[in-house]
């Protein structure tokens, strides 16, 4: 906690930490109102809380509507209950296809691989558009809304600031469930448009308008939806005034290290929100995604570009989520087999290996594995050699490392006047490069040309590489003040 804080920390997001068989990461919960016993019990949680709330940092918490775990009570209720039950009413349990009912009800693909429906021993099939550990509860039912909103209360009640709403654009599944559109890319990941009937259908909305009433009775509190919807005006809807007061753009997290693909995933984002009361949010990495050093190329060159990246990144208007480790510039690390836990590995038969190596735990210090993280050498993904010179403690003795940059920068980024104001105003740049200025001042610069460019006037605030005679290298950027 004191690390966060000095980090510059204002809002920490919590994964799930609930309790769970753990068939992926948690995001399988087997009671949403209490604490994995693996991480502690909710005593803990509300120590944890406190000590956040004392040192003036927000707690938000995952908030996994979509689906449960399949030894959740209300599942395990439902698969000893017959077809048509009220404990079956509250999944998605159909009649099967083809004479004997022997083909699942309809041709939706799991977003993790293999079909998204289980037969069960009665030879009924339930839905599940994650795992089969992870059953999609139905939202017709007012059950499960219901539930949803006792969940909410009980961590509003226990003192949260609010939520991250897992696969907000799930939840409401259409009338009849018709096949989808074949299409390429099913998977987490995916443009889910037009076509793919398992997300983003109108009522959705009415959900989120339900968790909207429980927040409003709680000031100061709000919710940032994982909304994978690339058409803009879509995912505005997700930002309407009683709505999510936050949506993930996943723009910048899945654009190019290029200056057009970054301008492109910039003006999108911004003019998503434009019409809503919401501001943008900005995301680098997550826990689903190879991390940002290695998707830009890895080694010296994606450390390099992601030193620039988080400049681009907290120049911006808006809010900027950090996920934990991007301070440390930490690379996705070649797991052996045998240790991967992502469902996606197993159920794409071995031909995609997931997101384990993005969720290697931090290095605090020390010159080997597990680095200060664990008191035993057997953490739950293992730890690569080699991360010495990447540790917590190497860092901060290190001004030019880049834990040190993002301290910096977070500290500007929350005092400067020079970065007030809610838009940008991009100005000239020399070809191949971004520049624009908030209305405080501040002027970014990043330089993706390929060759030096100069700097414009202005004192140099930030500098991801040293600006040698008022030029910036390639692959970095500047913050200038007027
Ligand atoms: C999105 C989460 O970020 C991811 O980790 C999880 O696997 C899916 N939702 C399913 O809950």
């Amino acid at each position: 906690m004191p690390y966060l804080a000095d980090l510059g920390v204002d809002a920490l997001w919590i994964t799930p930490f609930y309790p769970s068989p753990m068939a992926d990461h948690g995001y399988d919960v087997a009671d949403p109102r209490d604490v994995e016993p693996v991480f502690g019990d909710l005593a803990g949680f509300d120590a944890l809380l406190a000590d956040a709330h004392a040192r003036g940092i927000k707690v938000t918490v995952d908030l996994v509507p979509n689906h449960s775990s399949h030894q959740r009570e209300w599942f395990t209720d439902a698969l000893a209950s017959p077809a048509g039950s009220p404990a079956r009413a509250r999944y998605v349990f159909r009649d099967g296809r083809g004479a004997d009912g022997s083909e699942p009800p309809n041709n939706w693909p799991s977003v993790f691989g293999g079909p998204a429906w289980t037969r069960v021993p009665d030879g009924q099939w339930y839905l599940h558009l994650f795992a089969p550990e992870q059953p999609d509860l139905d939202f017709t039912n007012p059950e499960v809304v219901e539930d949803l909103e006792e969940t909410l209360r009980f961590w509003l009640d226990r003192g949260v600031d609010g939520f991250r709403i897992d696969v907000a654009h799930g939840m409401a599944k259409p009338t009849g469930l018709p096949d989808m559109v074949p299409m390429e890319d099913t998977g987490l990941l995916a443009d889910h448009g037009p076509g793919d009937h398992r997300f983003d259908q109108d009522e959705v909305h009415l959900v989120h308008r339900r968790v909207r009433a429980v927040l409003d009775r709680y000031p100061g509190t709000m919710a940032v939806g994982e909304v994978w919807v690339a058409d803009d005006a879509r995912l505005a809807e997700y930002l309407r005034p009683d709505e999510l007061h936050l949506a993930f753009n996943f723009k910048l997290l899945t654009a190019a290290w290029g200056r057009d693909e970054l301008r492109t995933a910039i003006d999108h984002s911004l003019a998503t929100v434009a019409s809503t009361p919401a501001p943008a949010c900005w995301v680098l990495s997550n826990h689903d995604r190879p991390r940002h050093v290695t998707r830009y190329g890895g080694g010296e060159l994606g450390t390099r570009r992601a030193r620039a990246a988080v400049l681009l990144q907290l120049a911006l208007p808006g809010a900027a989520y950090v996920y934990n480790g991007d301070e440390l510039g930490l690379p996705d690390v070649d797991l052996p087999d045998e240790v991967l836990q992502d469902p996606i590995w197993a159920r794409s038969g071995h031909t995609e290996r997931g997101r384990d190596g993005c969720r290697v735990p931090m290095p605090w210090g020390g010159h080997s594995p597990p680095y200060g993280f664990s008191t035993s050498s057997d953490t739950w993904l293992p730890m690569p050699a080699g991360w010495a010179a990447l540790t917590v403690e190497a860092q901060t003795r290190d001004h030019r490392s880049m834990l040190s940059l993002y301290r910096r920068a977070l500290a500007i980024r929350r005092s400067s006047p020079f970065c007030a104001g809610d838009h940008l105003q991009w100005l000239p740049a020399p070809t191949g490069c971004l520049a624009f200025r908030r209305p405080g001042g501040l002027v970014c610069l990043v330089n993706l040309s390929g060759a030096p460019v100069p700097v414009p006037a202005g004192d140099v605030l930030l500098a991801s590489e040293p600006v040698v005679e008022r030029y910036l290298p390639d692959d970095a950027a500047v913050w200038l003040h007027p």
